[in-house]
């Protein structure tokens, strides 16, 4: 029997309209444009307003992006995995408030929780249930909207982080594209460095972890920078090594968006011009979830048929991994 891949075949995104500027962060706290700059690769970031919106009001539009591109009716998605950080609610999952919002009325779902490397092992998991032939149509979501559990006092997570997300379809193929491999790491003694203190069975909500601010993001920068540089560099070298790629082969890398120094610590390792490497961290910051399908989004039309692309992550757990991803098809030229 024919090996059966899992094809990328359309891609969905949104961000929200709302900008949060440098020159705005400038007024609200003890920073400068010029610090976040320097330090980050970022400019601006997108802010979802609206009292009840949520997570999954992002995915949606992103979802439906995504289906009216390709024409397909919400019916025929099989399975859609939602990798989010901030889920509409504790529970249920995000993904079935997507498929009700959405109609994906067939579908069963799921969200999977691996901080910023969650849409790789999303994308993962997703591509499992089309390898082994159970579903036809799997729709995998990355979003997060990051403005709900960051301290806006806290200039050292509040400049970073920002709101949107991305969407993108697998289906079977028998040729050789699609996710054709993955490393995928996680080491959960990394979790003191990154975590949301209170809100969980741990530290349930109370009027003293409100008061203490305990809901927000809590990250020690420099611990988390320093294991991000190396393993996201190492995943993405080992996997170019496994599938006997080379600096010549790697059409694009997709990397997370959490800091252009990593970026160019991982590029630099796989030996990449800046010209292969996907940026948008400087308009978007770092939406979590949403970085990698975002980059896919934003970069789908220059993509050709058979590029080769390596997709790096890393995140609070930690969690870290690399996907090898041959493009399938090619975007019709407007
Ligand atoms: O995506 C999930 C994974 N997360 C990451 O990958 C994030 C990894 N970490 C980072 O990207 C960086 O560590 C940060 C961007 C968070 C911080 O940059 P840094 O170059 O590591 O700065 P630092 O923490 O070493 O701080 C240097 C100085 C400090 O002042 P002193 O102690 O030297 O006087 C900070 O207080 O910069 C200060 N600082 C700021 N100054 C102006 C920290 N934040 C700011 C700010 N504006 N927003």
């Amino acid at each position: 029997m024919q090996k059966i891949h899992a094809a990328i075949t359309g891609v969905g995104g949104y961000v929200p309209e709302y900008r949060l500027t440098n020159a705005e962060l400038e007024k609200m706290m003890d920073t400068t444009d010029e610090w976040i700059q320097t330090r980050t690769g970022i400019k601006e970031r997108r802010i979802q307003k609206g009292e009840g919106k949520g997570s999954s009001d992002m995915a949606v539009e992103a979802v439906k992006n995504l289906l009216d591109k390709k024409g397909i009716d919400p019916k025929e998605i099989e399975l859609l995995i939602c990798a989010t950080t901030t889920p509409d609610m504790q529970f249920p999952a995000t993904a079935n408030i997507i498929c009700d919002k959405a109609g994906l009325s067939n579908a069963w779902g799921y969200d999977v929780s691996a901080a910023c490397s969650g849409f790789i092992f999303a994308l993962t998991t997703g591509t499992q249930f089309i390898e082994t032939g159970k579903h036809k149509k799997v729709i995998v979501v990355g979003v997060d909207k990051m403005s709900s559990i960051i301290n806006y006092e806290d200039r050292t997570t509040a400049i970073i982080f920002g709101d949107g997300g991305g969407a993108v379809l697998l289906e079977p193929t028998t040729e050789e594209y699609g996710v054709l491999d993955s490393v995928l790491r996680t080491d959960g003694a990394g979790r003191v460095h990154l975590h949301q203190k209170a809100g969980g069975s741990v530290k349930p909500a109370t009027m003293e972890t409100v008061m203490n601010k305990e809901h927000y993001v809590y990250q020690e920068g420099q611990a988390v920078f320093k294991f991000a540089v190396k393993n996201m560099a190492d995943v993405a070298a080992d996997i170019m090594a496994r599938n006997n790629l080379t600096a010549d082969t790697v059409q694009w890398l997709a990397p997370h968006q959490a800091n252009k120094r990593i970026i160019s610590a991982t590029a630099e390792r796989m030996g990449l011009p800046a010209e292969k490497v996907i940026i948008n961290i400087d308009r978007y910051g770092n939406t979590t979830n949403g970085t990698l399908p975002l980059c896919l989004w934003e970069w789908e039309d220059k993509f050709r048929k058979g590029d080769n692309i390596v997709m790096a992550a890393f995140g609070g757990g930690f969690t870290w991994g690399a996907l090898y991803i041959k493009w399938a098809y090619d975007t019709p030229k407007k």
